[in-house]
């Protein structure tokens, strides 16, 4: 899809709230959003401030953990408040896109650290998304949530996070479901391996072979939006991958999934 017909696609929305736009998808979501509509005004939320240089007043970042509950209600307020205050008239785009995984083998894993995995990656998605569909309902728009490839099939040694990507996954098409007659609709993304610093965050040793750019994910983000589409996956290799792991034996799947997650550590170890 060309430029003109994506950001014909995006002009709809005023207001443009992304989690985690500080770095990789998400900051590169945001550019892209306010080249193919300068006048959004954009919000990101994350710990750390976004880098992007933008003209004084088209990007606000609110600080916050949203692996923190008490803090997602919070960051939830100041979102209304910069949305009545900043957000024009149009419609809402919300990215959810902050998250975390945690590699390792359960047993080694501190159960603190794994709580935050699904705080962040679970709780946080539906608590914000709560706190803002009043506004959404009112307003109209889109509610886009990062998934992943790890949606589709059990994920060892970084087990919470396959999973708590199929909730998202879920949830996303049955909060789309629920809301079919508002003028809210849903987006949820998969992408597969992605050159971003989420391998060094989940403590992997490097990257896994066949990383994409992120302009490959914030393409199918937008085309996504333009095409109306309800989900979509990342890439044709990963669509079949993901088409084969829903119908392949779960036992042997998870054997599987576990042997390939193994060695994009330790190459040389695969038990
Ligand atoms: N890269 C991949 O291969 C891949 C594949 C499939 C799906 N995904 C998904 O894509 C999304 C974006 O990840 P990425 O690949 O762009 O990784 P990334 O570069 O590590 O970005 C993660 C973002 O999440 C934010 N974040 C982390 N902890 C947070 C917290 N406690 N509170 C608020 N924000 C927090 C980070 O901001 P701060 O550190 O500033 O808080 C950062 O902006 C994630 O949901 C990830 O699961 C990634």
């Amino acid at each position: 899809m060309n430029n003109d017909s994506l950001s014909r696609a995006v002009q709809k929305y005023t207001a443009v709230i992304v989690t985690g736009g500080s770095s990789g998808i998400g900051s590169g979501l945001i550019a892209a959003i306010a080249k193919l509509n300068p006048s959004a005004k954009i919000c990101n939320i994350s710990r750390s401030e976004p880098k992007n240089n933008f003209p004084d007043g088209v990007l606000t970042h609110i600080p916050g953990d949203l692996s923190q509950p008490s803090q997602v209600a919070d960051v939830g307020g100041k979102v209304i408040d910069w949305l009545k205050l900043n957000g024009g008239a149009g419609q809402v785009l919300l990215v959810n896109n902050s998250g975390v995984g945690a590699y390792g083998f359960a047993q080694d894993i501190p159960t603190d650290q794994q709580l935050t995995v699904i705080d962040l990656n679970v709780r946080a998605v539906v608590h914000l998304t709560q706190i803002l569909l009043p506004q959404l309902l009112e307003r109209g728009g889109t509610v886009m949530t990062i998934a992943s490839t790890a949606t589709f099939q059990p994920t060892p040694v970084l087990s919470v996070y396959g999973a708590t990507k199929s909730f998202v996954f879920n949830w996303s098409l049955a909060l789309g479901n629920d809301l079919k007659d508002t003028k809210v609709n849903t987006i949820v993304i998969c992408p597969g391996p992605t050159d971003t610093g989420f391998f060094e965050a989940a403590g992997f040793s490097g990257k896994p072979p066949g990383v994409v750019e992120t302009e490959q994910v914030i393409d199918v983000c937008l085309n996504a939006i333009a095409k109306g589409k309800k989900h979509d996956i990342c890439g044709t290799a990963n669509k079949l991958m993901c088409f084969f792991s829903q119908h392949l034996p779960r036992n042997f799947l998870t054997k599987e999934a576990g042997k390939l997650m193994r060695k994009i550590r330790h190459p040389d170890n695969v038990k």
